[in-house]
């Protein structure tokens, strides 16, 4: 889609974008020095890690490592799509967008019409649940796990018929393409050019996001074959590992959610909303992670995890924990509810009916308390060693925790358990977190490891694009032919700040936005340089020559290892001899 608006629009766009402002609308910035910080909307935190540079026209998050610029800040804060997020800023600049990609944009088969396609196809299982000769049996089906009419209709369930192409045929008449089908994950071409429906044969479940749009679908059997569910795939719309099954629906049920009840299956969402529990989530069938938590924590201040009382379940509950820990504070809390063996939240409110479960989502588990009977059960306290491993078991969790005031009140916890006084165990645990066990969750996006030459020039452009100006268009056009991982990038920064030399950092970033090294860039551009506003040009030429040198001397290598195998050709000969007799000169300067 975004290579359908003009490049030069973008950048126009950028330039004249104040991220100040757009960022200011939205949450409370503080002027510090240059910059601005905030306290960061993405993550939970009680001191301000995010910060704001109207030179660069970027953000960046020191706590959570979130990055970026005008646009990537509306797509991520607004959820917006790339190209709503570019109308956005147009419209708040009065730049009309290029009338082809207004157009385009309207037939864009990855855009609006994806929602489209997804809607048409979940009206067609909704009527197929009416009007398929298996319609009866269906509804039988659902009638005897306890749905009725009306949740069916909430939750807009419906029937994918057996056979290989209803949907693909029914999409097909409505006038999408088959790439358009393909790409809402609906349609499965193999790449003998066989296509088929994804979903046969399967009582369907729509996907919802935050504002209503179908954007995925799960299928269940309607008997006990394999696989008992299955999801659409990833898809420009649908990313499996942050969505959240029923969280539409809970608050369209609820205008205030007091808690949410995180469950594990579509069918546990809707068992409990049948029986007026209108307030299940869950995820589609991977882990729960920190974004859910962060995305649920919008919404609701508590978070009830209620999962199988099997093994997996217990499992699913601790790695729920785990994720929960960097969102939580004063306000946001997560407890846990186990139920009993071989019962799942569905069966179980179908078993004992509401009242029965209400009551034991009043004595659930909170979050302290499951952690340190967990821990203490596998490493029993009343020992000297036993409490060190405790501790050595604790002190990982409790790094993880982003809220000081939560973290004390875990820390009195644990001396109480451990009979120790809480300034002792506060100094135990600090020699403890020296030792580094593990990662938080602030570092778990890769560090981009030493600032190499070729790492600290990308830096350098894309902090202080003005340092391109000590290049020459010759000198460009010699350093892209260098051999060496990261060339391709300096080269091209090169090259457009040749071109035009008002770019930005976040209008330099813009044309890596869908390359996979953007989120490498994103560090770099916002890696801590301490370096003299005065020094960076002088900093900048010698790194570039610092590359040249490793470039020169690699191409040596490469041509002298070479020549152990075969003679060399005339034209690698000199090539060979001028690179030395450069080398021999630069040492001798
Ligand atoms: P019912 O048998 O319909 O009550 O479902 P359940 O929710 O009890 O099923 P289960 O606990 O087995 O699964 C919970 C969730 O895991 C489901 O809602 C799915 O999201 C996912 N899941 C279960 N089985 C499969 C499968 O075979 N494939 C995939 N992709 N996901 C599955
Ligand atoms: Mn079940």
């Amino acid at each position: 889609m975004s290579n359908l608006i003009p490049r030069s629009f973008i950048d126009d766009l950028l330039l004249r974008t104040d991220i100040i402002d757009v960022i200011g609308d939205r949450i409370r910035l503080r002027k510090a020095g240059k910059n601005y910080t905030a306290l960061c909307p993405f993550h939970q935190e009680k001191t301000a890690s995010f910060n704001v540079s109207p030179d660069k026209q970027f953000y960046h998050c020191f706590g959570c490592g979130k990055s970026g610029n005008a646009i990537g800040f509306l797509i991520d804060y607004e959820q917006l799509t790339f190209v709503e997020a570019v109308e956005n800023l147009a419209q708040r600049v009065g730049l009309a967008l290029p009338a082809q990609s207004v157009r385009a944009q309207k037939q864009s088969p990855q855009d609006n019409s994806i929602y489209d396609v997804l809607t048409d196809v979940a009206s067609f299982y909704q009527s197929q649940l009416e009007n398929h000769p298996k319609a009866s049996l269906v509804k039988n089906y659902l009638k005897n796990r306890g749905i009725s009419a009306s949740v069916i209709s909430t939750f807009q369930l419906g029937f994918a018929p057996p056979g290989w192409e209803n949907v693909l045929q029914y999409a097909t008449n409505k006038g999408y393409s088959l790439k358009q089908l393909v790409e809402a994950g609906v349609i499965i071409e193999k790449e003998d050019g066989k296509r088929y429906d994804r979903f046969r044969d399967r009582v369907m479940f729509p996907i919802r996001d935050h504002r209503g749009r179908t954007i995925a679908f799960g299928g269940r059997v309607l008997d006990d074959s394999t696989p008992k569910y299955l999801n659409s795939p990833e898809t420009a719309v649908f990313h499996k590992s942050t969505e959240l099954y029923g969280l539409f629906e809970a608050r369209q049920a609820y205008s205030n959610l007091h808690s949410v009840i995180l469950v594990e299956g579509y069918m546990d969402v809707i068992g409990l909303y049948q029986h007026g529990i209108k307030c299940g989530v869950a995820t589609l069938g991977t882990a729960v992670s920190p974004t859910h938590f962060q995305r649920l924590f919008r919404y609701t201040d508590r978070v009830i995890c209620c999962f199988d009382g099997d093994n997996a379940g217990r499992q699913a509950a601790w790695r729920a924990l785990e994720a929960s820990l960097p969102c939580l504070n004063a306000t946001h809390s997560v407890s846990f509810l186990l139920l009993p063996e071989k019962e799942d939240p569905d069966s179980l409110i179908a078993k004992e009916g509401k009242e029965a479960f209400v009551n034991r989502l009043q004595r659930t588990v909170s979050l302290s308390d499951f952690l340190l009977t967990q821990l203490s059960s596998q490493h029993p306290v009343n020992s000297i060693d036993g409490r060190a491993r405790f501790l050595q078991a604790v002190n990982p969790f409790l790094t993880k925790l982003n809220d000081a005031v939560l973290r004390t009140m875990l820390v009195e916890k644990i001396a109480e358990l451990c009979r120790m006084n809480s300034a002792d165990l506060e100094q135990l645990l600090t020699t403890l977190g020296k030792a580094p066990t593990h990662q938080s969750y602030s570092t778990m996006i890769k560090p981009a490891g030493r600032l190499t030459p070729m790492r600290l020039a990308i830096s350098l452009l894309l902090q202080y694009p003005h340092c391109a100006k000590s290049v020459s268009a010759e000198e460009v056009n010699i350093i892209t032919q260098w051999e060496m991982p990261g060339i391709a990038v300096l080269s091209k920064l090169l090259t457009l700040l040749h071109q035009n030399p008002q770019l930005t950092t976040a209008a330099l970033l813009e044309h890596w936005r869908e390359e996979n090294n953007i989120a490498y860039l994103h560090q770099l551009a916002s890696w801590p340089l301490t370096l003299p506003t005065d020094g960076v040009a002088e900093e900048f030429t010698g790194t570039l020559h610092r590359i040249k040198q490793l470039a020169f001397e690699k191409q040596i290598d490469f041509l002298l290892e070479k020549a152990k195998q075969h003679a060399l050709s005339s034209e690698e000969r000199s090539q060979l001899q001028m690179l030395l007799k450069q080398q021999a000169q630069e040492q001798a300067v």
